[in-house]
């Protein structure tokens, strides 16, 4: 294929007002020249226009958050309602026994703020055994199929920065026991970003800046890379969806699925009971029927301090992230135009000035733009959201020591308190300053803990030192 000429490209940007990334054009090779055509001609110029002239949404949250109320809740209650959770662990346990069930992952972002140099998936994490979040997400998928004797495949979302590490280290690591013929691992798309101008960045005199598309990108993405479509050919119907930094996400839990397929819903959130009217999390709420998140910063001081007569949070449900979609819902979505809006976020970004010099910006200097997978709620029918002790599911890695909060420390102690309770409630005395970890290989959860430590006769009844179980 021929490359463009400049007079070609300047065609396409003029209109736009973008002909300033042309400006090395003639000290490029023959190698940098194309693949700025191509970058060129790959983006949607007039979106990324459009995006950038609209402004943010901002003054309508406040009556949106007085209107609205909590979603269909499962609460803590339900969950701990025998017959309730036994229900609802048999119909999951069912989806899962009839390989309607797999799990995705999304591990496209660059994790700036941990400042680790691989994929934050390949990060160590395990408190004793110090296996990456690779390796504990794959092998809760694992132990999850083979308690249920079926097959759940799994959908790994990369991005360009993190796709060719991720494949050779899961290729390294043979998917930690998991059939590559059940993991596909597949690419997001990018967004250029623009100055406070609204013109494009260079990162390199050839090359156009730009970033992954968000987690929403795990719409298109999975569309376009042929997951979906691999998901009906096995008959999958309901994805668990987790993101790769937080490793106490309960795998396809058969209760969580149970509740999810009972309600009929299209797509359930896992939630938190917020312990502080501006904890960081986005706000679930719904409204006039429709189910959406909002963003903590967007949340009104007064709004989030509402309370209920005893003295609880009005708008209690903070997402975690975790969600249950249905196959069907992502196919009709993925051929809905613009079923996902870009989110503005002001970073800072270095690139090339007019000089040809690198400049590394104090502060925020370009706005990136991104989608959210949790803006399929409004669209989804019958959406319900799950509530969850954070000390059993939400723990993420987030930050570089010595931040005072999501680091892997934190994590890393997080896992450790959620398995010596797990022994406790099983009767196994652990000494307090203990170091646990279960391997999800040897239980992925407590009740199959509990079943194995009741049929073995030998098990210790008192945890002294630091122990690993796998
Ligand atoms: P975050 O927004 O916390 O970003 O992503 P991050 O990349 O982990 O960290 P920072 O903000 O750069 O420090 C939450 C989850 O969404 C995934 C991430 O991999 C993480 O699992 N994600 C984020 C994507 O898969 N793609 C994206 O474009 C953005």
């Amino acid at each position: 294929m021929t490359t463009p000429t400049k007079e070609n490209l300047t065609a396409l940007l003029e209109p736009f007002d973008q002909t300033h990334v042309l400006q090395f054009w003639d000290e490029l090779g023959a190698d940098q020249r194309a693949q700025l055509a191509s970058q060129i001609e790959g983006f949607d110029l007039e979106q990324l226009n459009k995006l950038y002239n609209s402004q943010d949404a901002q003054s309508h949250w406040g009556e949106l958050a007085a209107k609205s109320s909590v979603p269909p809740a499962i609460t803590l209650a339900d969950f701990a309602d025998e017959a309730s959770f036994e229900a609802a662990y048999k119909t999951g346990a069912q989806q899962i026994s009839a390989g309607k069930v797999a799990m995705i992952i999304v591990a496209g972002g660059q994790g700036s703020r941990l400042g680790f140099d691989h994929p934050k998936g390949m990060y160590p994490i395990g408190p004793i055994s110090s296996n990456s979040l690779f390796q504990i997400f794959i092998e809760k998928v694992i132990a999850r199929a083979k308690q249920f004797g079926s097959t759940i495949p799994l959908y790994v979302m990369t991005s360009p920065p993190t796709h060719e590490e991720t494949i050779e280290y899961l290729t390294k690591e043979n998917y930690f026991g998991m059939s590559p013929d059940d993991v596909m691992i597949f690419c997001q798309g990018v967004m250029p970003a623009v100055d406070g101008d609204g013109k494009l960045l260079l990162e390199e005199k050839g090359k156009i800046f730009v970033s992954p598309d968000g987690h929403g990108g795990a719409l298109l993405a999975l569309e376009k890379s042929g997951a979906l479509a691999d998901m009906k050919k096995r008959g999958v119907e309901h994805s668990f969806y987790g993101q790769i930094d937080n490793p106490l996400v309960q795998v396809c839990d058969p209760a969580l699925l149970g509740y999810h397929t009972q309600s009929g819903s299209e797509m359930t959130s896992q939630v938190v009971r917020k312990n502080d009217p501006f904890q960081k999390v986005g706000n679930v709420v719904t409204s006039d029927g429709k189910v959406q998140i909002i963003e903590y910063s967007d949340l009104p001081e007064e709004n989030a301090r509402e309370t209920n007569d005893d003295g609880s949070l009005r708008l209690w449900a903070g997402s975690i992230a975790v969600h249950i979609f249905k196959t069907d819902f992502f196919d009709r979505m993925s051929q809905t135009d613009g079923s996902l809006p870009f989110h503005r976020a002001h970073k800072k970004v270095a690139f090339v000035d007019a000089q040809g010099s690198i400049n590394k910006p104090e502060q925020n200097n370009a706005v990136k733009f991104e989608k959210f997978i949790f803006d399929l709620l409004p669209s989804a029918k019958n959406a319900i959201i799950c509530e969850v002790d954070p000390a059993d599911g939400f723990n993420a890695v987030k930050n570089a020591p010595p931040a005072d909060a999501e680091t892997p420390d934190h994590v890393r102690a997080a896992i450790s308190d959620l398995h010596s309770r797990w022994l406790t409630e099983c009767g196994i005395n652990v000494s307090d300053g203990t170091l646990v970890e279960i391997s999800p290989l040897f239980a992925p959860d407590s009740k199959v803990l509990k079943e194995k430590i009741d049929a073995d006769k030998n098990f210790p009844s008192k945890i002294t030192a630091d122990t690993y179980l796998q």
